[in-house]
């Protein structure tokens, strides 16, 4: 069955940081994951061309709404394209058949007598596009988030009422325990909807914002972020106009940071139960990405990370090696330049050198072909079976956070495992004793079955490397499928050295 993967929809009025990099880096890796296994899989990613921000960013640089998005929505699109991101389509908001689904949406739950106008005096915060109580504010009065004071506006809007739906929401929740995962953000929405909830506005009158959708039913209105955005998840399989809806949205997967719980768990499945239509399946809730020592990235204290950056310092697996392998479950996790490059020697010094030492002897003493599996041991055939079965097991469970978290993990300690072995049985040493050569091929054989099983497991997390890895190995037209089935490197075939995988950087 086709399962449907999405991240979030980025505000482009800034450039893509490593935070928007990681998510559409996750869905990726659960994409190639899901592949392996033989799934079809459909996975989105893009921008959210509309709001209040975006239109203060399109006055400010003197280009026209047109330009400006398409060049913005660009850096975003090259960059995840740079870092092997196989989206099968990419999102913008100010595309016409985006925006004609919202207005659609919007009149039909209109037309329910869902939608009300009336007058609203509130605080808005211009960072969240969204008005605050007090009791959100931090002893400041500031927003906790975008450290600014909100503005006092008093207009006439449009709302949407989501009390009404509190309940339902609430044992939908109990009644379905992996819907959030991980099961704490789970419990924190159930802590959300523990008070009445507000009416959510959902309009901003044209004389304030007119980037946006029009109302279809007040043209002196705009709608924009959540009853746009969210609506980006089913506009893109044509809600409304698919006979095949229902069928993938069965299967849909929402990838979001816990910055966007409330709308996405909140919001969204109230909405569309007010249309009729079901709730997406299953939502992966990751942590934020923080400077080196727990504080928050920023321009100020130099420790952004750019993406970017990291690509032309480390190379783009490094920087999806790093990610996935270290992100906290549940929490925040840390990352600098430092780090990074800490990271980096970890896959280095694990596969990197494990690849080009295995390949350079069988060069030299074997002249560059695959020796026979006919005198393996126990031991060997152990070592090769056990990584064999560790991933034969991981790639058939079901796609959670963990799993893919646990796919990096299981890299490292195959390779830590493999290069144990190596160095236990100095095959070095072997190779200059004739009456030792079964037991230098035997041992020669192992690693290299062992390295074809980790580059198969490593596809969804570093392709290109993975496709190295199976290169060097002979194997360049293989396709990635989860077979684990060990011994299948065939004697005889002809091994190339190459380049190193992860070359010495400074
Ligand atoms: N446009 C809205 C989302 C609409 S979705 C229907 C928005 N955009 S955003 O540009 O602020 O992106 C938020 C998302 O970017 C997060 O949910 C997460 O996926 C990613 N991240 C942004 N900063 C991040 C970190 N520091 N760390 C990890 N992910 C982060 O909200």
């Amino acid at each position: 069955m086709k399962k449907y993967i999405t991240t979030p929809i980025y505000y482009l009025n800034g450039l893509p940081h490593i935070g928007h990099a990681y998510t559409s880096i996750l869905g990726d890796v659960m994409k190639k994951f899901e592949t392996m296994r033989g799934n079809e899989v459909y996975y989105t990613t893009g921008t959210d061309e509309h709001g209040q921000k975006n239109q203060h960013s399109i006055e400010e640089s003197g280009l026209s709404a047109d330009e400006f998005l398409t060049r913005q929505s660009e850096n975003f699109r090259n960059l995840f394209v740079d870092l092997g991101i196989d989206f099968d389509y990419f999102v913008r908001t100010s595309r016409p058949e985006h925006k004609k689904i919202v207005q659609e949406i919007l009149q039909t739950i209109y037309d329910r007598g869902l939608i009300v106008k009336k007058s609203y005096e509130g605080l808005y915060c211009e960072g969240c596009e969204q008005f605050k109580k007090k009791s959100d504010l931090d002893e400041n009065g500031c927003c906790p988030d975008h450290k600014k004071a909100p503005k006092a506006i008093s207009e006439e809007n449009y709302f949407f009422r989501l009390e009404p739906y509190r309940q339902w929401l609430i044992d939908y929740i109990n009644t379905h325990p992996d819907w959030i995962q991980p099961a704490k953000y789970a419990n924190e929405v159930l802590g959300m909807l523990k008070e009445p909830l507000d009416d959510l506005c959902i309009s901003r009158p044209k004389s304030r914002v007119w980037l946006g959708v029009e109302l279809p039913f007040d043209h002196d209105y705009v709608t924009y972020i959540w009853f746009d955005a969210l609506v980006n998840y089913i506009s893109t399989l044509n809600y409304g106009h698919n006979p095949d809806f229902e069928e993938i949205w069965a299967n849909s997967h929402h990838l979001i940071a816990k910055d966007i719980l409330k709308p996405h768990c909140i919001y969204w499945p109230i909405m569309l139960h007010a249309l009729g239509v079901a709730p997406v399946r299953h939502y992966f809730i990751h942590g934020y990405w923080i400077g080196e020592g727990g504080v928050k990235m920023s321009k100020s204290l130099g420790n952004v990370v750019d993406p970017v950056e990291v690509i032309r310092l480390l190379g783009v697996d490094a920087l999806r090696f790093y990610l996935i392998h270290n992100m906290t479950l549940g929490g925040d996790s840390q990352i600098s330049i430092p780090m990074l490059k800490q990271g980096y020697k970890i896959l280095a010094n694990n596969i990197g050198n494990l690849q080009m030492r295995v390949l350079k002897m069988t060069q030299k003493s074997l002249d560059g072909k695959v020796p026979s599996a006919d005198s393996l041991n126990d031991d060997d055939k152990k070592l090769v079976s056990g990584i064999a079965d560790r991933f034969t097991r991981l790639f058939s469970q079901e796609l959670s956070l963990e799993v893919i978290s646990e796919l990096a993990d299981s890299v490292v300690k195959a390779g830590d495992a493999v290069n144990a072995y190596f160095a236990a049985n100095e095959p070095w040493v072997l190779a200059k004793k004739p009456e030792q050569r079964e037991r230098f091929e035997a041992v020669v054989y192992t690693t290299l079955e062992c390295l074809r099983l980790i580059g198969l497991a490593m596809y969804p997390l570093t392709p290109a490397s993975a496709r190295k890895i199976e290169d060097s190995l002979g194997l360049a037209q293989v396709s990635f499928k989860a077979d684990f089935t060990p011994f299948k490197l065939a004697a005889g075939t002809t091994v190339k050295v190459g380049d190193p995988l992860f070359p010495m950087v400074e």
